[in-house]
């Protein structure tokens, strides 16, 4: 399960002036209707309780990532909201890295678990939450544009 570090990117927190680069991209990874909408990911920047990381090659924004939270029984918990890498950047460990800076913020605030949904179709994201040690709760019907089912998954942290 444990990864080594093979991406050369850098990971940092988003900021406003990134929206139009993380628009670029999340429209590249998902179709339309399962992208989000420019102010979705307005939001998710000026949101407080939501951590958006970006992971940069050559200064160059490849991925992000972002992460809702909130705390429960002392713990602090994680949604993973998105997370996405270009087509031409993929299997370098781009999404690992940023997936590794959510979870050490979560980690470092007491963290208890990740969870997320991941279409059923989406053979590729499955493969890297599995990697990554998440397992599967439940299957949610017609989660995406009211069609698709999801897989419910969670990572705990403990
Ligand atoms: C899912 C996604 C974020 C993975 O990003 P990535 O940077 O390519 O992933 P990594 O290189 O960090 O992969 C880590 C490990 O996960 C597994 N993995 C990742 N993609 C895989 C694929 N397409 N097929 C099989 N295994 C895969 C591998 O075990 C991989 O390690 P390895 O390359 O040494 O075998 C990327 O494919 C993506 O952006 N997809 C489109 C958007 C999306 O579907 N996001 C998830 C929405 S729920």
């Amino acid at each position: 399960m444990t990864l080594p570090d093979a991406s050369n990117c850098v990971v940092r927190p988003a900021v406003l002036r990134d929206l139009d680069r993380l628009l670029a991209i999340d429209a590249l990874c998902f179709p339309p209707g399962i992208a989000y909408p420019p102010q979705e990911i307005a939001g998710l920047l000026r949101t407080r309780s939501v951590l958006t990381l970006v992971a940069e090659k050559s200064g160059t924004i490849v991925g992000f990532a972002a992460l809702g939270q909130w705390q429960r029984h002392g713990l602090r918990h994680g949604e993973l909201i998105t997370i996405d890498v270009l087509p031409e950047y993929r299997r370098e460990r781009v999404g690992w890295q940023l997936h590794q800076g959510l979870e050490d913020w979560l980690r470092a605030g007491n963290g208890g678990s990740i969870q997320l949904h991941v279409a059923v179709d989406n053979s590729s994201a499955l493969r890297f939450y599995r990697q990554l040690g998440y397992r599967t709760l439940a299957r949610v019907p017609r989660y995406y544009l009211e069609t698709i089912d999801a897989w419910q998954m969670e990572k705990r942290l403990d």
